[in-house]
Formats: C-alpha cells, sequence, structure tokens
C-alpha cells in the first residue's frame, strides 16, 4: 500500500468537520438539548474507535446519555470476534425496535468490526429495517457525513467498503477517562491467523506516523494522564510499513523519554515479532509497565502451525524465559483457544502442560468459534462439543489454581499502586488500585486519593484480585 493511499486527506477531514459544525448548528436550534448514545462491543481498539465517536457527536452537538430510550442518536459499535459476540450484536439491535417505536425520529446506528462482515450487513439490511445507518471500521471518519445523509433525507445508509483500510488523523477525541488513555499506534492486521476475523474486518497493517503518536502521549502526559495503553492488533510490527528508522522498540524508547508521571502499556504483542530489542528496552525504560500480554494460543506446535501462527511451543517458551532473565517480576498474560479444528486430546494437555510450565499471571480463554470466510471454520473439526467443554473448565481450574497462588504470594509485600476508582458495592474497601503490572488491588482510604500514586500493603488475595492497606496510614 502506497503511503498516500493511506492517509485521508487533510481537506477530507476538514469536510467532515464543517459538516458537524452544521449539525451543531442544527441541534442549537432544537429547544431541547439533543442526545446521544454510544454502546461499544469488543477490544480495546473498538474502545478507541468509539472515543473518536463521541468526539465527533460532541462536535455535533450532541449530550452523552446512557438511556436508550431519550437518545436521538444511538450508536452500536460491535465486535465479530466470536459467534456470542455477533449474536449479542442482533440481540441489542433486537431490543431496540421497541424504544424506536416509542421514538420513531430516533437515529439507529450499528458500526465496527460485525458490520464489515458481508453476512452481517445483509441481515441487518434484510431483517432490521429500523436501523438507519451501517458503517464498517474503514468509514468511520465518514461518519458526519452519513449523520448529515440521515439527517436530511431519513434515507438508510450503508458504508462498509471492501478496502485495505485508511489513516484518519485529527478526528476529535472525546476520553472516557481521566487516568488511562488508549492510543492507536497502528490499524489492521497482516497475520491471518486461520481462526481469526480481525484481519478481514480491520484491512491490512499500517502505522500512523511517529512524530503524532508521541505529541499524543505528550499531550496526555501533560493533561495528567498517568496510564497510556498503545494499541494495535500487533504493535510489534509497528513501523514495518514507513519505511522510517523507527521500529516498536523505538517508539517504546522515545515515548519513555517524554517528561511527565506516567507508566507505558501496550498490547497485543504477537509472539512471532517479539524481540529480544522489545524486551531489552522494556528492560531498560523506567516508564514501560512490568507487564506483557503475549498470546500463545495453543501448547501444541503442530496446532499453532495449522493457526499459522509463525512460531512453535519452544520458541514461545524460550521467549518467556528470556523475558523473565531481563524482568524477573514481569506479569505476564495471555489468550489461549481451546478445540481449534483438528486439536487431539494429547495437544490439549500439551496445552495444559504449557500453562503449568509459564504460570500465567492471568489467562483469557477462548472456545474455538468459527467465523465464516476463514480457513478455520472450513476443516475437519471432530472433536464433540461437551469434549471441548470439559476441556475447556479443566483449563480454567488450572489457571485458576495458578492466578491464586500468584496472588498469594503478594502477600506480605508492599507495592506501589495507582488508586483509579470507586468500588461502590464494597463498603470495607472503597477504593480501587493496580500494581505497575496491571493487578487489581482493592483497599481503604479517602477519594481524594483516586488519581495518586500510594504504597500498599497487601494483606489478602483471591484468584482475581488482590486486598491492600494504605502502607502510610
Ligand atoms: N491481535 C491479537 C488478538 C486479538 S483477538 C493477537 O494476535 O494477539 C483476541 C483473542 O481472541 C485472540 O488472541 C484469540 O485467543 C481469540 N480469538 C480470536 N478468534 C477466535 C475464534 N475464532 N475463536 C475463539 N477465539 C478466538
Ligand atoms: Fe487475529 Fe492473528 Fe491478527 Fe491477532 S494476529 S488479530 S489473532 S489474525
Ligand atoms: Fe472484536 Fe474487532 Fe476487536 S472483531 S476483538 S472489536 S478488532
Amino acid at each position: 500500500m502506497k503511503r498516500q493511499a493511506v492517509l485521508i486527506p487533510q481537506e477530507e477531514i476538514d469536510r467532515q468537520l464543517a459538516i458537524c459544525d452544521q449539525i451543531a448548528a442544527q441541534n442549537a436550534a432544537s429547544p431541547a438539548p439533543k442526545l446521544a448514545m454510544v454502546d461499544t462491543y469488543g477490544c480495546q481498539q473498538n474502545e478507541a474507535d468509539s472515543e473518536q465517536i463521541r468526539g465527533m457527536l460532541s462536535r455535533m452537538g450532541y449530550a452523552m446519555t446512557e438511556d436508550e430510550a431519550e437518545a436521538d442518536v444511538i450508536v452500536i459499535n460491535t465486535c465479530a470476534i466470536r459467534e456470542h459476540a455477533e449474536m449479542r450484536v442482533l440481540g441489542n439491535v433486537g431490543a431496540l425496535s421497541h424504544t424506536k417505536r416509542n421514538k420513531p425520529e430516533q437515529i439507529i446506528c450499528l458500526c465496527g468490526c460485525a458490520m464489515q462482515e458481508p453476512h452481517m450487513e445483509e441481515k441487518i439490511r434484510r431483517s432490521y429495517r429500523y436501523v438507519d445507518m451501517v458503517f464498517g471500521p474503514h468509514a468511520l471518519y465518514r461518519f458526519p457525513e452519513l449523520l448529515q445523509s440521515v439527517l436530511q433525507t431519513r434515507r438508510r445508509v450503508f458504508a462498509t467498503p471492501d478496502v485495505d483500510g485508511y489513516i484518519a488523523e485529527g478526528l476529535p477525541v472525546q476520553r472516557q477517562g481521566r487516568l488511562k488513555a488508549w492510543v492507536s499506534i497502528m490499524y489492521g492486521c497482516n497475520n491471518f491467523c486461520t481462526y481469526c476475523v480481525v484481519p478481514h474486518v480491520r484491512g491490512r497493517e499500517r502505522s500512523r506516523a511517529p512524530e503524532l503518536i508521541l505529541q499524543e502521549v505528550r499531550e496526555l502526559a501533560e493533561q495528567g494522564y498517568k496510564d497510556i495503553t498503545l494499541l494495535g492488533q500487533n504493535v510489534n510490527s509497528y513501523g514495518k510499513d514507513l519505511g522510517l528508522d523507527m521500529n516498536f522498540a523505538g517508539l517504546l524508547r522515545a515515548c519513555n523519554a517524554i517528561p511527565g508521571d506516567f507508566q507505558i502499556r501496550f498490547m497485543t504483542s504477537h509472539p512471532r515479532d517479539a524481540s529480544q530489542e522489545l524486551f531489552e528496552t522494556m528492560a531498560a525504560c523506567e516508564k514501560v509497565a512490568p507487564q506483557l500480554h503475549l498470546p500463545f494460543q495453543s501448547g501444541s506446535s503442530r496446532v499453532l502451525k495449522a493457526m499459522n501462527r509463525h512460531y512453535d511451543r519452544e520458541t514461545y517458551l524460550d521467549e518467556v524465559r528470556r523475558l523473565r532473565e531481563l524482568i524477573p517480576d514481569i506479569v505476564l498474560t495471555s489468550d489461549v483457544i481451546v478445540g481449534f479444528p483438528g486439536e487431539t486430546q494429547a495437544e490439549f494437555e500439551e496445552t495444559l502442560s504449557l500453562i503449568q510450565e509459564v504460570r500465567f499471571d492471568a489467562l483469557f480463554t477462548f472456545v474455538f468459534s468459527p467465523r465464516k470466510g476463514t480457513p478455520a471454520a472450513e476443516m475437519d473439526d471432530p472433536m464433540p462439543r461437551e469434549q471441548k467443554s470439559a476441556n475447556f473448565q479443566r483449563l480454567l481450574e488450572v489457571q485458576n489454581a495458578i492466578s491464586a497462588e500468584k496472588h498469594a504470594a503478594y502477600v506480605g509485600q508492599t507495592l506501589q499502586v495507582l488508586v483509579d476508582g470507586v468500588n461502590i458495592q464494597d463498603k470495607h474497601h472503597n477504593l480501587t488500585a493496580r500494581t505497575d503490572g496491571g493487578r487489581l488491588v482493592h483497599l481503604n482510604g479517602p477519594e481524594e486519593l483516586i488519581g495518586t500514586r500510594q504504597q500498599v500493603n497487601i494483606v489478602r488475595s483471591s484468584t482475581w484480585a488482590l486486598f491492600g492497606e494504605l502502607a502510610n496510614s
């Protein structure tokens, strides 16, 4: 892909912003304030996209609401990663037929990954006729124009071009948090893991210019953000398309050099591209949090090959060893798929043994879900569902025991945490916090501490969390 073809020209962005301002002028003339609701499913990439959608809506003069009954515009940002995610989209959209009946002028928009799937778009087109707008990830920057078209004509619009994807800089952003922020550093994916829908719906890998990423991080640090997560489907291949002397490790070093009291995290790292340079950079950069999410997917080299992951069991274990040599206290999390087509019982046991060998701090576990258009959906899948479920349960038990043991080992330690929120459900532990490695800590203290770093004595633990007391109280 040519760089010029990837970047949306500034004039086009300006045109979209001018449309925002036109809509804002119309909305300002309305007697009651106009309201919008944005509902987000899926991963952090979708969260980041929704922050741009809110940014655009806000520039159009909409205030945000959580109540679909009163919203003038509803946007549902969908996910397609597993069948369950897709079913949830349809369930949610189905429920909106009632709100629209009570408020017929309401505009219902669906966007995100599931809308980029032809069969889902078709389903909405035919069976959910009260949906006014459908757009995929590639048309996000055109949201103002699409909304104006619906407002003016009341005709349905569909914008799901089958393209390699763009980079749209300069769209407004309305961030959800004051402490934690997402920064997309690249979009799309070139890996085509055989089970995965992401490359089909989010297009090819394209990296944002380093100076724009660094400027965004600098602004966030100046605004007092304490925790900045760099986002991409495979951050380790950042920069390969830029033709500059800048890779992901270089970007981390440049972020680390930005002054301020903040930590840098990133996701997701593909083990194929996780280099020794990356590990050394993580170890050397004090602002880079001691945490790595490194999805392994399977402990069987044969299954990894069938998944098109381009690494094997030994390479993965070796990476973990080298990483822990450099950063012994690294918090390591991962993703795993149980029941990939053709996975044998012996191969599942290899996954279990890898988990026992690595001892992850936490694991995101999934049962294989066939996705239309992916090679794995066509593969023979002889293992019965019940067997997959039983394996999944066993894996959860093994991991939960490991997570509980790892958490128990924190008891008695004094750790630095970032106090990040309130927990209204637990009056004995009214605050939540995160360790540098990202583990959840419950503690008791004044709400003014939110946004500060504190030393905490860990006194108790569970499978999911740590419980602490402020060290200086
Ligand atoms: N880009 C990230 C993954 C994004 S999807 C990476 O490569 O690490 C998040 C996780 O969902 C994946 O790591 C995988 O474990 C899981 N997943 C993706 N497709 C799936 C499918 N078809 N069935 C079950 N789990 C899936
Ligand atoms: Fe999907 Fe693989 Fe790309 Fe991750 S690296 S988004 S699992 S295709
Ligand atoms: Fe889902 Fe799209 Fe993310 S499919 S997991 S929202 S990239």
